[in-house]
């Protein structure tokens, strides 16, 4: 699947995610869709295959956290739902991972993209250190996490734009980097603390940008998901 910007939906009900979309039917580049654990226990399966019937491609951001079993018999009811892209937390362990990759491979042998979530942003070092007892750094974490992602088989990692370097030195550059914290470079920073702009993501090595507020709350979002596919893909 070739680099691309992806809208996050974040939104309480279908309702709202529909009227918001209807704002890009004339849309060129069709937008990459995310759908969160939100919306998606708001509005339930059926958003999604509402969205696939509408030609969307979908990442059900769900980070599933489970034993194997429960986590493979989950990943193939989502496999079923045809979505492009779902995501599982490293911290269940290479085991779980594998049993998740098991889940979502269909007979015909396709799949969704499986990405992982290493250490969330929202996750400082004290409070790994403290909290969880991890003594290691948070970027020997992160690239540790991605490194048994890889060993499992996983597609990438989601990771924060500034640590996409960090993710290809250590899985090789066909790892790919999805990357959150997509601010312009004139916009304001909301919540998020290490963020970047889309052209900056993309040099960094980002394989797919999530951009939620600069698009979902912005005057014109259509205008605005222009500018961001065409300062990250140089469309
Ligand atoms: O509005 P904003 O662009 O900050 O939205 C970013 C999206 O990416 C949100 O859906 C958020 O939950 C998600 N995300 C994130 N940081 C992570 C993982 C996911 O911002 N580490």
């Amino acid at each position: 699947m070739n680099k691309d910007v992806i809208i996050a939906c974040d939104f309480a009900s279908a309702e709202d995610c529909l009227a918001f979309l209807d704002k890009f039917k004339d849309v060129e580049h069709k937008p990459f869709l995310k759908i969160g654990m939100e919306l998606y226990y708001a509005a339930g399966p059926e958003i999604v295959k509402e969205l696939k019937k509408r030609g969307f491609k979908i990442f059900l951001d769900l980070k599933l956290h489970d034993i194997p079993n429960t986590v493979k018999k989950a990943m193939k009811v989502l496999s079923n739902l045809d979505v492009d892209m779902v995501n599982v937390h490293a911290a269940g362990t290479i085991e779980m991972m594998r049993a998740a990759l098991e889940g979502l491979t269909r007979e015909d042998g396709t799949r969704p993209l499986l990405i992982a979530v290493t250490q969330l942003t929202s996750t400082s070092e004290k409070a790994m250190r403290e909290q969880l007892l991890i003594d290691a750094s948070i970027n020997d974490t992160i690239a540790k996490y991605a490194q048994n992602a890889k060993e499992a088989g996983l597609d990438g990692v989601v990771c924060s734009p500034l640590e996409a370097a960090l993710v290809k030195e250590a899985c090789g550059p066909d790892f790919k980097a999805i990357t959150p914290g997509i601010r312009f470079a004139d916009s304001k920073a909301d919540d998020q603390v290490r963020i970047t702009d889309p052209a900056r993501a993309r040099e960094i090595g980002s394989d797919f940008i999530v951009v939620g507020r600069p698009i979902t709350a912005a005057a014109d979002p259509v205008a605005a998901y222009n500018r961001c596919v065409s300062e990250f893909l140089g469309k």
